[in-house]
């Protein structure tokens, strides 16, 4: 198993797992699905705003996929980034969405983030956990900020700091 960057022949493998977390899941707040296209220029989004989309490749196949964005769209957030980790539910519980996260939390340190945002649906235990895992820690608590499946869903953030800068750097 690696995990690399994604190219465009990874999206097709992409929207399949996502797909199967919009219409099984609460953990995408979504309820369309997508297709490989659409994943082609969330790509190319990603790209361009220089951030990665990674994948883990096990023997040829993509099992899951990793990224971020900015957290908000104004230029005071511009050193906090979300991400997102989904892992094809045939291969969950291997250890999959941590090495992808490691290498994520890894990612964005080198470019310069100092805080990563983890928006989370309160009863995920499974992410949950696995941030706790990796250091994040729960710091807001949002009830019935969204719907699905016709019930009202609670929003958790977590949080996890990158590096110990004091100060953001000049051109910060
Ligand atoms: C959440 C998700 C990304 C975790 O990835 P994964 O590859 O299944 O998780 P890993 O095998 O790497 O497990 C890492 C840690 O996560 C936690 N964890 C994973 N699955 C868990 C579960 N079902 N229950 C409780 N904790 C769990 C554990 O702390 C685990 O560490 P351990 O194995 O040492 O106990 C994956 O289950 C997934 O894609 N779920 C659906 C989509 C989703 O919820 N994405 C996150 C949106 S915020």
């Amino acid at each position: 198993m690696i995990v690399r960057h994604a190219s465009e022949q990874d999206c097709s493998a992409i929207a399949t797992i996502y797909n199967h977390a919009v219409v099984h899941t609460a953990a995408i707040w979504n309820d369309k699905t997508v297709d490989a296209e659409n994943r082609v220029e969330w790509l190319a989004l990603r790209r361009n705003a220089g951030y990665p989309v990674l994948v883990m490749e096990d023997d040829g196949a993509v099992v899951g996929y990793a990224s971020f964005g900015d957290w908000r769209a104004f230029d005071g957030f511009r050193h906090t980034v979300e991400h997102s980790v989904y892992v094809h539910p045939d291969h969950q519980g291997k250890g999959i969405g941590r090495r992808l996260m490691v290498q994520l939390i890894d990612e964005a340190r080198a470019i310069g983030k100092h805080v990563m945002v983890a928006g989370i649906e309160t009863q995920n235990v499974a992410s949950i956990a696995l941030h706790q895992s990796l250091g994040f820690t729960i710091t807001a608590q949002m009830p019935q900020v969204g719907t699905k499946f016709g019930r009202w869903l609670d929003l958790t953030f977590m949080q996890r700091q990158l590096d110990e800068r004091s100060e953001p750097d000049a051109l910060g």
